[in-house]
C-alpha cells in the first residue's frame, strides 16, 4: 500500500496559528471535515483533521509559507467535483478549500472579459454574465457546484469545448500562490501577450501539485441570441460519425455541441432518474445545439440539416427544441447520465481520447470482454472532441474485474495513441498509468517542474505525477 510521507503532523501550535490568522475559518470539527475528505464518487476518503476557508490571496500565502515552512502537506479543494480522486487528501493533509473566495473583481462588456476568484461556482458565474450577454466559455454537469479554480486546475473540457476551445486559450491570466507563499500575478487581461514564456499554462490542468490559483481572468463570448437542440436517434456508430461530419459542414459556424451516448445510457436516465426518452428507441443518440445569432437562419440551417439527415437514412428519428424548458429536459438526457451511472452501482470510470472512428470499439471490445461480470458497459462523451467516457458498473468493488479492465483499457487507448485522461486529469486514481499517454522523458521534466515549484512537494501529494525519480522505475 501507499505510505505516508514524512510530512510534519499538526500540534495545537499550528491550529492556534491558523485560527488567529482567519478566526471562524479554519475548522476542524470533525463532522464538519466529513464531506470535504471523501470524493464526489465516495470513491476515495482522507482523514484530514483541519479544513482552512481563506478569502484573499494574502491569506493562502500566509498559509501557504506557514505549510511550507512546518513541512505540513496541503490539499487544495474547489467545488470537489473531480472524477479523479485528486480533490480530497489522501491521509492527513490540511484541505485549503477556495469555498469563501467568491469574488467577482471586474467585467469588461467591451472585451467579454471576467476577471473573478478562484471559489466563484461556474453557474453562478453564468449567470451573472447573461445578465450581461454573455456566457462563461465553458459548461458541464457539475456546474452547480464546480468552482472556476478547480476548473482551471483540471483544465475541464466539457460540453461548448467544440465551440469556444479549451480553456488553454480563453484563460487570459491567472493569479497564483506557489508553495513557498509566493504570490505570482499574472493576471493579465489581454488577448495577446508574448512577453516571455506563458507560465500560466503551467497551471492550468496542474490539479493542485505546482500552485494554488486564486484568481482566473477568462474571455467570455457573447451570449447567443438563438439557441436549438436536437436530439436524435442513430442506427449504429458509423451513421453516428457521419451525422457529425455532414452536421459540422452543413451548419458552420453555428454548431455549438456534439455529445453521443449509447441506448445503454439511455435506459439507464430513464430506470435511476425516471427521465423520458423523447425518441424512439435507438442503439445511439446524439445532442447536436446550435448557437447563432439570427433564429431564422440558424433554424433553416438546422431543418435542411435534419432533412437531409433524414432521408440519407443516417437519423431514423429525432427532437428538436427551441424553448427553454424543453432544451434543459434534453440536456439533462446527457448531462445527468453520470448521475444515473452513480445509482446502478459502483462505477469504473475511464475518460478516454481516441480517433473518432475507434471511439465506440473500445466500448465494444470491453464488453466483450467483460460479458457477465458487469453490470454495465455504456459509452457517452463528447463525440466533436474525440473524447469517450467509458463506464463500467458493477453490484460491488471486486479486484477481478478491476484487473479484467486494466490495463487493458490503457493499453487498447496506447496502441491507438488515444490519451488515458482526455479531460479529467490524473488525481490520486490514474497517475500511475500517465506512462501509457506521455514518454518517459515528458515525465521526467513534469518531475523537475515539480521539484522547482514545490521543492517539499507540500502541495497535493501522492496526485498526478508517479513518485520522482521515474527514469528507472516508470519503464
Ligand atoms: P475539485 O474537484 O475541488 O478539484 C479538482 C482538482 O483541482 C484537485 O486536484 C484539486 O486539488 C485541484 N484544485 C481545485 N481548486 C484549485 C485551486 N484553486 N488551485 C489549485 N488547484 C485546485 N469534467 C470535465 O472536464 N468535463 C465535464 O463535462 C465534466 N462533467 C462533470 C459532471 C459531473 C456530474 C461531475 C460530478 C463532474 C464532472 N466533471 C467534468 C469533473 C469535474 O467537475 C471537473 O474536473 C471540475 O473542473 C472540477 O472542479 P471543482 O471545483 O469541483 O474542483
Ligand atoms: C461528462 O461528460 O458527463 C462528464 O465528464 C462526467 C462523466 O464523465 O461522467
Ligand atoms: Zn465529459
Amino acid at each position: 500500500g501507499l505510505r505516508r510521507l514524512p510530512f510534519a503532523r499538526l500540534g495545537s501550535g499550528d491550529a492556534a496559528f491558523f485560527e488567529s490568522l482567519m478566526p471562524g475559518r479554519a475548522c476542524s470539527n470533525p463532522e464538519e471535515l466529513k464531506s470535504f475528505n471523501v470524493d464526489w464518487l465516495k470513491s476515495v476518503r482522507g482523514c484530514s483533521e483541519l479544513l482552512l476557508k481563506p478569502k484573499t490571496a494574502a491569506e493562502v500565502s500566509q498559509v501557504l509559507r506557514y505549510c511550507h515552512e512546518r513541512n505540513l502537506a496541503v490539499s487544495p479543494q474547489g467545488g470537489n467535483t473531480g472524477l479523479v480522486g485528486g480533490s480530497v487528501p489522501v491521509f492527513d493533509e490540511i484541505i485549503l478549500s477556495t469555498a469563501l473566495m467568491n469574488q467577482i473583481i471586474s467585467f469588461d462588456p467591451v472585451s467579454g472579459i471576467l476577471v473573478c476568484q478562484a471559489g466563484c461556482i461556474l453557474e453562478k458565474l453564468n449567470e451573472y454574465l447573461e445578465e450581461r450577454g454573455f456566457i462563461m466559455p465553458l459548461d458541464l454537469g457539475a456546474k452547480g457546484s464546480c468552482h472556476i479554480g478547480g476548473n482551471v486546475a483540471t483544465n475541464a473540457g466539457g460540453l461548448r469545448l467544440l465551440r469556444y476551445g479549451s480553456l488553454r486559450g480563453t484563460v487570459l491570466g491567472l493569479e497564483v500562490v506557489l508553495a513557498d507563499g509566493t504570490v505570482l500575478d499574472c493576471l493579465a487581461s489581454l488577448r495577446k501577450d508574448n512577453t516571455g514564456y506563458d507560465l500560466k499554462q503551467l497551471f492550468i490542468g496542474s490539479e493542485g501539485t505546482l500552485g494554488v490559483i486564486t484568481a482566473v481572468s477568462i474571455l467570455c463570448p457573447q451570449k447567443p441570441k438563438a439557441v436549438n437542440l436536437a436530439f436524435l436517434g442513430c442506427q449504429d456508430f458509423s451513421r453516428v460519425q457521419e451525422t457529425f461530419t455532414t452536421c459540422r459542414a452543413m451548419l458552420g459556424e453555428i454548431l455549438s455541441a456534439f455529445e453521443f451516448m449509447d441506448e445503454k445510457c439511455m435506459e439507464l436516465v430513464e430506470k435511476h432518474l425516471g427521465l423520458s426518452n423523447p425518441v424512439r428507441g435507438s442503439p445511439f443518440y446524439v445532442l447536436i445545439e446550435t448557437s447563432g445569432s439570427n433564429s431564422s437562419h440558424d433554424e433553416e440551417k438546422l431543418n435542411s440539416f435534419l432533412e437531409q439527415a433524414m432521408t440519407s437514412g443516417l437519423v431514423t428519428d429525432g427532437t428538436v427544441a427551441v424553448d427553454d424548458k424543453k432544451i434543459k429536459a434534453l440536456w439533462s438526457l446527457r448531462e445527468r447520465i453520470t448521475e444515473a451511472l452513480t445509482r446502478d452501482g459502483c462505477v469504473y470510470k475511464y475518460d478516454i481520447s481516441l480517433p473518432v472512428g475507434k471511439l465506440y470499439d473500445l466500448v465494444t471490445d470491453t464488453r466483450a470482454r467483460l460479458g457477465q461480470s458487469a453490470k454495465n458497459v455504456v459509452g457517452y462523451g463528447h463525440l466533436g472532441d474525440g473524447n469517450l467516457h467509458l463506464n463500467i458498473t458493477a453490484e460491488s468493488y471486486s479486484h477481478s474485474l478491476l484487473d479484467a479492465i486494466e490495463p487493458f483499457v490503457y493499453e487498447w487507448t496506447a496502441r491507438y495513441n488515444g490519451s488515458i485522461s482526455a479531460e479529467h486529469g490524473l488525481g490520486f486514481k490514474k497517475k500511475q498509468f500517465i506512462q501509457y499517454s506521455k514518454p518517459n522523458e515528458a515525465i521526467f521534466l513534469m518531475q523537475r517542474f515539480k521539484a522547482m515549484l514545490d521543492p517539499k512537494g507540500i502541495l497535493n501529494p501522492y496526485k498526478t505525477l508517479p513518485p520522482s525519480p521515474s527514469a528507472d522505475t516508470i519503464a
